[in-house]
């Protein structure tokens, strides 16, 4: 056994403790094809299969639905529509304005009109074609700009701000303006929507689903079936990727499934294909962002105006939520001191879009970055500089727009670290003197900070439940509300409870969510996964432990004080006893081995009304740097090199959270650089396939990609084991990929201007960039 150092002092090490770089518990199996997802489920003989019939205008009456020729198809068993429901037809998170089918009105090309089920996929997705649906085109709004004129918003313009920023503006030594968009995001996880349900006795329904949130989708299938909560069990072992599109999404597809069974009695699956699972699924919110920045000659913000619009689709969904986190993060690292925030968020006639991996942190947080690289060219100063001067920091600079105050500051730290160990200056200027030289080939380099709120900024979403069972041959099983996309939390949890019995990770079963086991859960999202969940896990076993220590004290005659577990043993004074004989001595003692555990964060409260309090817990920090070659000729790019500084606190995986360091950095940049979703003008998305959206392949990876955790890192709240949440906060790092960008469009100029540069940066888009600033620098 070997000794190691932590915080408590020397322990002993058990295998898979906390703070150890474990591998993902199901790795070997998603590579070998053992991890199983729900399509790879044995499908039971009388199965149905269910394909989901879409609306083809954006905006439309349906005036008439013969479905006759559908019902009469060969392999049909049954079609249901809005009228079929017998509980109630909305499946939304919380605003009621998501029907389940189109009741008279469809609001967006995708949206579900009814569905088919039948004996094969194929002869579902035939039969659905021969419905004759007549619709009376209504007009539609597809556009953000539209939206905005026409002032079709799913919720009134929200406000943010402190100090004066239109008296502050006009006192401005210097002042500038801009506007820009940025554009959504397919989230393309590998395993599309699926649901698959199973009727039970007395109308009750067990439904497989892929998703982060089985409560919620418990719940809006027995809304949707009227019937209580208690009738619907929803379970999920993993999901192949989620990264927000599966928070509220996959209740539509549960509810569906549950429908058909629950009617005919036959087990049903409904599983979209890519394209249908593109068309008919919301994104990550395309953005207009305008700003008008006030600052003095050092380049630090005097005042600044922000004004945001975002796409939020033809529903509610969760875009209040999303653009308020758009609004959290639209200071990033740099303090405001006057400054108002304006959110517009718009109703379109288009997929209802949804949570993405940041929740609008990205787009808020972009919009600063380029703002501070504005005002360096402006200056004429390295944007580093201006970074630099605008810091969260001192005693008056560390006000939040929405009045938190800044208490973990470790931006500063981390740039000045990365800033030496990537050789930032060094490089900054081998660009120059690169592109002095190459009239065609020009370089460009960024380094860019992340600061990201943890916690879900709706409060009452902060609290978790987890159960333990220690069986009597002293083997655990492990279930909490956590769900797993392939994050890694499960490992994480079960390292949790490893370390708290001290008992090697492998005697720990990591099992499927399921609402049968942990109610009321909230979504796996917000990156708060681990905090959350480990802490109700930590709470269970502490609870186990404490029984065990009892009975082991009694027993043996000792103060309890006096019980000590280390090593997969526990120590009775002197004496050794296994884990595992102490798990049956108690279970012959007649002592309970089963405990729930509960976790709620603490300190965090928040006012909507004013847009002020303290939503979050902590923030966690990151800094890149990357390099780029663009082809002024083509406007094609490499991302040749990134280094990347991330704070983790104390990691409880290193290996697991370099790994979403990557995953999140590589899925931002093909954010800002090859995804493009194109509309047409009568709202049907052209880009619904890979052939026509392009995610980054592994050659995309840059060839030189350094990620380093934060070694000093540390939690100065009480967090699980002083860790730090991982999941979202590294995908914004990726900033760094598109002002490098646009660096290198600038240098096609020799750095006179810069063009207006729209995310994503395509090359189309680099192209057009490059041409303006060339044609400006010529004038
Ligand atoms: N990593 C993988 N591999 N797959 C995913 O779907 N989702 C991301 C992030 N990392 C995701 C992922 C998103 S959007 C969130 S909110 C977090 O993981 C959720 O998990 P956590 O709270 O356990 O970090
Ligand atoms: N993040 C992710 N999901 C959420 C949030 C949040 O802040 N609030 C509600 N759902
Ligand atoms: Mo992540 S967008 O909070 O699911």
């Amino acid at each position: 056994m070997v000794e190691r150092e932590t915080e408590a002092g020397t322990v002993s090490e058990i295998k898979g403790a906390v703070h150890k770089e474990l591998k993902h518990d199901s790795a070997h199996k998603h590579v070998s094809g053992d991890a199983i997802y729900i399509d790879d489920m044995p499908e039971p003989k009388d199965m149905l299969h269910i394909y989901a019939a879409m609306s083809e205008h954006a905006h439309a009456r349906i005036t008439a639905m013969d479905l006759g020729a559908v019902k009469a198809a060969k392999g049909v068993v049954c079609v249901i529509t809005a009228e079929d429901i017998p509980g109630h037809n909305d499946v939304s998170p919380f605003a009621g304005d998501d029907p389940l089918f189109a009741d008279g009105l469809v609001e967006y090309i995708g949206q579900p009109i009814f569905a088919v089920a039948a004996t094969s996929i194929e002869a579902a997705r035939a039969a659905a074609k021969l419905a004759q649906v007549d619709y009376e085109a209504l007009p539609a709004l597809t556009t953000i700009d539209a939206a905005l004129e026409a002032g079709s918003a799913i919720e009134p313009m929200q406000t943010m701000g402190q100090g004066n920023a239109t008296a502050a503006l006009e006192a401005s030594p210097n002042r500038l303006t801009g506007s820009f968009r940025i554009g959504g995001q397919d989230h393309f996880y590998l395993e599309g929507q699926i649901a698959f349900a199973k009727p039970e006795e007395d109308g009750d329904v067990h439904v497989f689903s892929s998703t982060q949130h089985p409560s919620e989708v418990q719940h809006l299938v027995a809304h949707v079936l009227g019937t209580p909560t208690n009738a619907v069990t929803v379970e999920v072992r993993r999901m192949g990727g989620g990264f927000g599109g599966k928070e509220t999404h996959p209740a539509m597809f549960a509810a569906m499934a549950a429908l058909v069974a629950v009617k005919t009695g036959r087990p049903a699956k409904l599983r979209l294909d890519r394209d249908d699972d593109m068309i008919m699924t919301g994104k990550r919110h395309d953005f207009r962002y305008d700003y008008d920045v006030g600052f003095d000659d050092e380049g630090r913000i005097t005042g600044m105006a922000i004004e945001m619009a975002s796409r939020c689709g033809r529903s509610t969904d969760l875009s209040p939520a999303i653009n308020d986190r758009a609004m959290f993060h639209a200071d990033n690292c740099y303090y405001l001191s006057d400054v108002e925030i304006k959110s517009h968020r718009l109703k379109t006639h288009t997929v209802s879009n949804t949570a993405f991996r940041g929740f609008g942190g990205p787009q808020g947080m972009l919009g600063i970055e380029c703002v501070m690289d504005e005002i360096a060219h402006h200056l004429g100063k390295d944007p580093l500089q201006v970074r630099r001067v605008n810091l969260y920091g001192g005693e008056s600079r560390n006000t939040t727009p929405f009045g938190m105050t800044v208490e973990d500051n470790i931006a500063p730290a981390l740039l000045d670290a990365l800033a030496e160990s990537a050789e930032y200056e060094r490089r900054r200027a081998g660009v120059r003197a690169f592109n002095a030289k190459s009239p065609y080939l020009k370089k460009g380099i960024a380094l860019t900070l992340v600061k990201f709120g943890i916690s879900f900024t709706t409060t009452h979403l902060n609290q978790a439940g987890a159960l333990v069972h220690v069986y009597a041959d002293g083997s655990v099983h492990l279930n909490h509300g956590g769900t797993e996309m392939g994050q890694g939390l499960f490992v994480k949890v079960a390292q949790v409870v490893a370390e708290e019995f001290q008992i090697d990770v492998d005697r720990i079963k990591i099992t499927a969510t399921t609402t049968a086991k942990v109610p009321n859960t909230s979504a796996t999202a917000a990156s708060s996964g681990s905090d959350l969940n480990g802490m109700a896990a930590l709470d269970a076993a502490r609870k186990i432990k404490a029984r065990l220590t009892e009975f082991a004290a009694k027993k043996y005659d000792c103060p309890k004080d006096r019980v000590t577990f280390r090593n997969n043993n526990v120590y009775v004074e002197n004496k050794e006893i296994p884990f595992a004989d102490l798990a049956r001595e108690a279970y012959l003692g007649r002592v309970s081995l089963s405990a729930t555990g509960f976790y709620k964060t603490p300190k965090i409260h928040y006012d909507r009304s004013r847009h002020k309090g303290r939503p979050f817990l902590y923030f966690c920090y990151g800094a890149a740097v990357s390099e780029v070659l663009i082809d002024t000729l083509t406007g094609e790019y490499k991302v040749e090199r990134v280094d990347i500084l991330h704070d983790t606190g104390r990691s409880l995986n290193p290996a697991i959270d370099k790994g979403q360091i990557e995953g999140g950095f590589i899925q931002g940049m093909g954010w800002l650089t090859t995804e493009e979703l194109v509309y047409d003008e009568d709202g049907r998305l052209r880009t619904h396939a890979p052939s026509t959206y392009k995610i980054p392949a592994c050659s995309d990876r840059p060839e030189h990609l350094n990620i380093e955790l934060y070694k000093k890192g540390r939690n100065v709240e009480a967090t699980i084991h002083r860790s730090k949440a991982v999941g979202e906060p590294p995908f914004m790092l990726a900033n760094s990929v598109f002002l490098a960008i646009a660096d290198a469009v600038s240098a096609a100029g020799d750095y006179k201007t810069r063009a207006t540069l729209n995310a994503p940066a395509t090359p189309e888009e680099v192209l057009k960039a490059v041409m303006s600033v060339k044609r400006q620098a010529k004038n």
